[in-house]
């Protein structure tokens, strides 16, 4: 066993699976095993055995299901639970089982009605019971984070002394500080004689947000396994999650800290646990939230853009995600508008990019967010009003029910500004009435069609005309938020081929 080496201990179909909602059922348990087993976890706590009969079936499916890792089964100190989890464990290559009671004040005198005496009596039996089944016996000192650090050295050293391969210092309630829980794992490394006779556990719940900082702090205090979940899943605010744990030993070298985990999978292990158990992530949650690589405001995106270490500590393909995004809103520069435009295939003249930009940032101001649908149709509406002879300067409309429909329009053309106002059956019918007199043609409007690319009422619209101009045809687009704009602009788009 390598001094620096931290065995993953994967608890999210225990632990994880205690989540209101989240239950799964054994073809799905054995879908998340084999996926943590490729993930490459040193051991899987698969159940609770005694806990349903549901239960029982899945532990005994994954042990014949998966070789590699240790497959464990949970126990409280009862000889019951102990033997049925034995049963359930039969067909694991390597099996462990996880037996503990509660060490804690609390646990002690108002859940369990004991003494400390009785409490080390009972863990000392359930360590030793367990060993007549399997060799690898795990146990757990229940809610360790509140337990006082004399006399939980005293229960490890009783533990390691009847058997015990690994030792779990839970913090069940969240409660304990970065420091304290650092402190607690330096102290049985240093007060408990036989340390070196088994290894230190960490298990922490994230009840103050802290459970990830808690278990470096266990880890960099001396315990080498770390019982994590897939997402942080788990009772309550859930538990340590692997990929912050991983990816921490991963990124922060210096800690000299090894796990046997491809960190290449994270992502998609993340992505199956959300879909079976119905649980999303959350979108900032660190390495696996849709936002963990996306890039919002406009400095950081032309920060990445230069070198991508400017923002980010972390390759997304490293964790199996194909890159960064940027996500496009009013904060975002011209540098990620063209990076994206580029992205799609597109590489527009500088003049062109100046018109999508400012078609861009009206769309985002409406939209919030500008998808790639959106930026293809203004790069189709942009790229039409460079090669345009005629520019709407300004639009004016007046309409609604009891008012007669009228609109002004300001036309540039060969360097000067030309404006009508005309009344009409709609919006749509005085616009076009407006540009047909500035430019003194009479066409006829042969199609005219608005789609929404999406469907929100924000949504960019597109608009196509079709005129016919002395038996000859011509074809308009354009869009925008606003399609009575988009409408005159189209329009225009194919009157300007007239002039
Ligand atoms: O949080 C906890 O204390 C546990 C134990 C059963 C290991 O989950
Ligand atoms: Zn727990």
């Amino acid at each position: 066993m390598s001094k620096d080496r931290v065995y993953i201990f994967d608890t999210t179909l225990r632990d994880g699976e205690q989540v209101p909602g989240c239950q799964l059922n054994t073809i799905e348990k054995i879908e998340v095993a084999k996926t943590l087993e490729a993930l490459g976890v040193d051991v899987i706590e698969a159940g609770f055995p005694i806990s349903s009969p549901g239960d029982f079936n899945s532990v005994v499916e994954i042990s014949k299901a998966v070789s590699e890792p240790i497959i464990c089964g949970l126990t409280r100190a009862v000889k019951k639970d102990i033997e049925v989890a034995a049963e359930a464990l039969k067909f694991a290559k390597r099996s462990r089982i996880h037996t503990g009671i509660g060490t804690s004040y609390y646990h002690i005198y108002h859940k369990l009605n004991s003494t400390p005496e009785k409490i080390i009596a009972r863990g000392i039996d359930a360590v030793k019971y367990a060993k007549t089944f399997v060799e690898d016996v795990e146990f757990y000192a229940e809610d360790a984070g509140r337990t006082d650090n004399k006399f939980l050295a005293q229960v490890v050293e009783e533990m390691i002394k009847a058997g015990a391969t690994v030792i779990n210092i839970p913090d069940t309630t969240g409660y304990t500080l970065p420091e304290e829980y650092g402190k607690k794992i330096k102290y049985l490394m240093e007060h408990v004689p036989s340390i070196d006779k088994a290894i230190l556990s960490t298990h922490c719940h994230n009840d103050l947000g802290m459970a990830t900082a808690n278990t470096m702090s266990g880890v960099i205090n001396g315990a080498r396994q770390v019982e994590v979940t897939i997402n942080g899943i788990g009772e309550r605010a859930g538990n340590t999650a692997l990929e912050e744990v991983v990816m921490i030993m991963k990124s922060r070298k210096h800690l000299n800290l090894i796990n046997n985990i491809n960190p290449k999978k994270i992502y998609s292990t993340s992505r199956l646990i959300s879909t079976l158990m119905r649980m999303p992530v959350q979108p900032n949650k660190a390495i696996v939230g849709r936002n963990a690589f996306a890039h919002s405001s406009g400095i950081h995106q032309d920060g990445v853009l230069k070198k991508r270490e400017n923002y980010e500590i972390i390759n997304p393909k490293t964790v199996g995600i194909k890159e960064s995004t940027f996500v496009l809103t009013a904060r975002s520069g011209r540098a990620a508008l063209k990076h994206r435009l580029k992205q799609l295939g597109y590489l527009p003249e500088k003049e062109a990019i100046d018109i999508i930009y400012d078609k861009f940032i009206i769309v985002a101001d409406a939209k919030k967010e500008v998808n790639d649908d959106d930026l293809k149709a203004l790069v189709g509406a942009s790229e039409r009003v460079v090669k345009r002879t005629l520019h709407l300067e300004k639009l004016q409309v007046l309409c609604g029910k009891g008012s007669v429909p009228v609109a002004t329009v300001t036309i540039k053309w060969e360097g000067s500004e030309h404006t009508e106002t005309v009344e009409g059956n709609g919006p749509i019918d005085a616009s076009f009435s407006a540009v047909k007199k500035i430019l003194n043609k009479k066409v006829k409007l042969e199609e005219f069609l608005i789609q929404a690319i999406h469907r929100g009422s924000n949504d960019l619209g597109k608009v196509h005309v079709q005129i016919i101009h002395k038996g000859q045809v011509y074809y308009g687009f354009s869009a925008s938020t606003d399609i009575i704009t988009a409408s005159v602009e189209a329009f225009i788009d194919a009157m300007s081929q007239l002039v």
